[in-house]
């Protein structure tokens, strides 16, 4: 069962596990209707937040894995929507935990580089987290919520800076989003001092799928392994693209003047993902190739 499944994450694992014919899968979501183009199982409407709802869909279809893909994700209205915030990515998260326990489910719960403060990144799964901004509590207290509850299996898959593959959800990621605006000749400020190791979400989704696949217990840090400022990452989606990189104007982290505070020095090691699940990121050049492909297939 996938929850948040009109996601970015969401659609594009719905995607990939349709691939596997061992996966009975259901896919929810809060709208009526499903946005994925590819789903081998059954579609239900389902918000997280209501008790009541996931109490029926847990019953209903006695689900032997849950990857909790809805969150709220929008890191600056976390800062400003605080009780919002705290019901889907905490209260709904314990309330997915205890269903999965009455249940014996396995329940992976997706989560963020933005637990760390980003003073000594790029992270491995052992490092202190200290979160900046509201949205990274709240996303450490979800984890808390699935570590806690008591669970036989478990599992946090924490990632970084993803970036889709042309998935018509509910909102744009930063590759369509420099796309977009570079094409319609528009100028963009984008950070100069936050390095991140972007991660392509079909490598997410297949680093979930082989945690799910192997009943792995734990923490695991599935992102891409280059690292480099989101600066560098807007040039290099520019060049791909063949795009005008002369739009791009530099700015730092404190100019922005956000509401929310962001790691700087991010990103994420991802040994324990390679060695333990095999996971293989593509190269980031690769994936952006992938992404204009899929996008000129499909414009979003
Ligand atoms: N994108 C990134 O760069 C990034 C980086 C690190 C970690 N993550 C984590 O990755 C996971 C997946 O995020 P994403 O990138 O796929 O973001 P996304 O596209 O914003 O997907 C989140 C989905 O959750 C849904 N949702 C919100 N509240 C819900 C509720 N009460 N019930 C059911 N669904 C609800 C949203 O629906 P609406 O649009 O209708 O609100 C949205 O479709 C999240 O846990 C996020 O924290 C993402």
């Amino acid at each position: 069962m996938i929850t948040g499944a009109n996601g970015l994450l969401g659609q594009t694992l719905v995607a990939l596990l349709s691939e596997f014919p061992e996966y009975d899968l259901l896919a929810t979501a809060r709208q009526q209707a499903p946005l994925m183009k590819t789903n081998s199982g059954g579609y239900q409407a389902l918000d997280i937040t209501n008790s009541a709802e996931v109490k029926r869909v847990f019953e209903d279809f006695t689900p032997d894995v849950v990857v909790n893909c809805a969150a709220m994700t929008q890191v600056d209205a976390c800062e400003t929507d605080k009780d919002r915030c705290w019901q889907v990515n905490v209260d709904a998260v314990e309330t997915l935990a205890r269903n999965c326990l009455i249940h014996g489910s396995h329940l992976v719960q997706v989560s963020t580089d933005f637990v760390f403060d980003g003073k000594s990144g790029p992270y491995r799964e052992t490092a202190r987290p200290k979160p900046l901004s509201f949205y990274g509590k709240s996303k450490l207290a979800g984890e808390n919520a699935a570590r806690g509850a008591g669970l036989d299996a478990w599992s946090i898959a924490r990632t970084v800076l993803v970036f889709g593959d042309g998935a018509h959800g509910t909102r744009s990621d930063f590759v369509r989003w420099v796309v977009r605006e570079l094409s319609g000749g528009n100028r963009i400020r984008v950070v100069t001092d936050q390095l991140r190791t972007p991660t392509f979400v079909r490598d997410l989704a297949g680093g979930i799928e082989r945690l799910v696949r192997f009943g792995k217990v734990g923490t695991y840090h599935i992102s891409g392994r280059e690292e480099l400022t989101i600066l560098e990452f807007a040039h290099r989606i520019a060049r791909t693209f063949g795009l005008d990189e002369d739009l791009i104007d530099p700015i730092r982290t404190a100019d922005l003047k956000s509401a929310a505070e962001r790691p700087l020095n991010s990103g994420f090691l991802i040994l324990k993902a390679e060695s333990e699940l095999g996971y293989r990121p593509t190269p980031l050049d690769e994936s952006l190739s992938i992404v204009k492909s899929i996008l000129a297939a499909s414009p979003a």
